[in-house]
């Protein structure tokens, strides 16, 4: 048995005195690099208003021209000094960097007593203005997911010693963990960022808040008649769409209500033996949109984006104003999707794009024809004829229908190309380029991942047709494993975090890794293959997770998720990061950015 984890309030009360203390810097092992980016040009596009992704004409086909390394940009500047790989139970960060934690699980979000949920992952920043046009760098929304819990911790159960299974009380807890965040935060004088307590648009969102289903799933027999579904929950990444509302991705839904109604249940959450409160599988698996700025609009489960394990979604505006919006599957051998709205994106109203992800079509890349091929039941007898009985039924086993034949030849390979495990995509916001993380896939003895990209034909989102490339390799040679989520900077550099599976660390092949990583891959656009440099090292067994930047790029806001994931127990930790107690996923705001 566990003794129960010390009350977190208890155990804070004296360790904020964390704010701009300066980190440990790793040892250092390259000349001091200085990143110079197109930083005027850059910011204006940003700063132009709320329909900035416009998609902009990519030389198709043509690959990506190499100039001279490093490029000098007039304006903005990245500079810092890579740190080397470390096992120090710390967020470590180059010298002139700093962070201070806004959040961790179990401080306070609501003014009604909700709590902010664990496993923070994907993190969105939406400027307070956003609605009218600005890009305040200071103040703004944060959503966070949360992904899943440690139960030792969120519920006091231990499910390798426990004889029993949870109690209702104990699963109810845990409901209530997961899901996401809304919350307020502002840039204080002292060069930290804060939360805004007592504040209209912070918001609990988890495994019980009502959500509507859209698209051809809703009300169908698939999803047993519902159109309205109980809670969101595996929340791993996500994307933030033009007119400023928050896509979170539901990614492993399989732990907590089993795969599929009917078949071998793969949970091993009680969650599902629960039987008075046991929720349908197929409720789960899809994309929710939420609108941070209505703390009273219900979120929505778009199923026009297929049910699988969501990792992310990325949106892009196709030249016909048409939305695209590619999303991964992050399981081994499976596919990368798009999503093609059948409305136009209106720059001008808000309201009016509300509706765009519920009604369009869904591809899945053939990567070996460099083709999107359209899982539409009206129109290709492939799907009824191999038993799918309705397009909401292509929609939820959307894994099956991807892997379907080409044709009736025995050695046919599926419609949809089997990948090493899609984790994050990321659109280049002046080109379009396509960049997704495969992080790694054991099966086919891929262990450290690589990133792709991707060129649609005439640099159109819409096209049928692409080309890709693999960009950047893991490996000790490249010195990061396991590319996870990805963002760009307003320079257009690229930042890769990376996910080692904290069983593996600092053991075997990923030893000279040490423990999971942030890695900065500049000006990619510009080079054959990416260079990366490590920015920054996580706390002891944690993944850094949902980078995400202030416009102007002076912040980088960072979930911190999974600390000590292996610790022995809650009294024997394996990391006590952040208040050197016990191990908590937290966000945080790195500031240093901004010369
Ligand atoms: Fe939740 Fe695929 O990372
Ligand atoms: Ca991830
Ligand atoms: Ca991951």
């Amino acid at each position: 048995m566990t003794n129960k984890p010390r009350s977190v309030q208890e155990i804070k009360k004296e360790k904020r005195a964390r704010q701009l203390e300066p980190t440990t810097p790793g040892m250092s092992r390259r000349n001091f690099l200085t990143y110079l980016g197109a930083g005027s040009a850059a910011l204006a596009a940003g700063s132009a208003g709320v329909f900035t992704r416009e998609a902009q004409a990519h030389t198709a086909f043509a690959g990506a021209a190499s100039t001279p390394y490093p490029q000098q940009y007039a304006g903005y500047q990245i500079s810092f000094e890579p740190i080397a790989p470390t096992d120090a139970d710390e967020l470590v960060l180059p010298p002139g960097y700093y962070y201070n934690v806004i959040r961790s699980w179990g401080d306070p979000v609501t003014s009604d007593g909700r709590t902010f949920g664990y496993n923070n992952d994907y993190i969105a920043y939406f400027p307070i203005d956003a609605l009218e046009g600005g890009a305040s760098s200071a103040d703004g929304l944060l959503w966070v997911n949360h992904e899943y819990v440690d139960s030792r911790w969120v519920s006091d159960y231990n499910p390798d010693e426990a004889e029993e299974s949870r109690t209702p009380e104990q699963i109810a807890a845990e409901r209530e963990a997961v899901g996401g965040s809304v919350i307020h935060v502002r840039y204080t004088s002292a060069g930290t960022w804060e939360f805004v307590e007592d504040d209209d648009f912070n918001r609990r969102i988890d495994a019980n808040t009502p959500i509507d289903l859209t698209g051809p799933a809703a009300g169908a027999d698939e999803v047993q008649g519902a159109t309205e579904v109980v809670g969101t929950l595996a929340n791993c990444s996500g994307g933030v769409t033009p007119w400023n509302t928050v896509l979170s991705c539901e990614e492993n839904f399989q732990g907590y209500y089993g795969e599929a109604t009917g078949s071998d249940d793969e949970s091993e959450s009680d969650w599902y033996s629960d039987e008075q409160n046991r929720q349908p599988p197929e409720h789960y698996g899809w994309v929710v949109e939420i609108d941070p700025f209505d703390k009273d609009s219900k979120p929505r489960k778009h199923t026009w984006l297929g049910r699988c394990r969501h990792e992310n979604v990325a949106i892009n505006i196709a030249p016909s104003g048409r939305v695209v919006a590619y999303t991964g599957h992050d399981q081994e051998d499976q596919c990368i999707y798009k999503f093609v709205s059948k409305g136009i994106c209106d720059p001008n109203t808000r309201e009016a794009n509300m509706d765009l992800l519920t009604d369009g079509m869904l591809y899945v890349a053939d990567f070996a024809n460099g083709r999107w091929v359209a899982l539409d039941y009206e129109n290709n007898p492939l799907f009824r004829d191999n038993g799918f009985k309705s397009q909401a039924d292509v929609l939820v086993r959307v894994p099956e229908a991807a892997a379907l034949p080409e044709d009736e030849e025995e050695d046919s390979p599926p419609i949809g190309t089997p990948l090493d495990r899609c984790e994050d995509i990321e659109i280049h916001p002046e080109t379009g380029t396509v960049y997704a993380a495969l992080t790694n896939n054991s099966l086919h003895g891929n262990f450290h991942g690589q990133i792709i990209r991707m060129f649609e034909a005439d640099g159109d989102p819409e096209a049928t047709e692409f080309y890709y490339e693999v960009f950047a390799v893991g490996g000790p040679n490249t010195g990061f494993s396991s590319p996870d989520n990805l963002a760009f900077d307003n320079n257009n550099n690229l930042w890769m975090v990376t996910d080692i599976s904290t069983s593996g660390h600092n053991k075997g092949i990923y030893k000279p890794f040490k423990n999971n990583g942030i890695f900065f891959m500049p000006n990619v656009e510009n080079m054959e293959l990416a260079e990366a440099y490590q920015f920054a090292s996580g706390p002891v067994e944690s993944e850094m997770t949902g980078p995400a930047f202030t416009p102007d790029g002076s912040t980088m806001f960072l979930a911190v998720q999974h600390p000590g994931e292996e610790s022995e127990s809650v009294d024997n930790p394996s990391s006590t990061w952040p208040d050197g107690d016990m191990p908590n996923p937290s966000i945080v705001a790195i500031v240093g950015f901004a010369s």
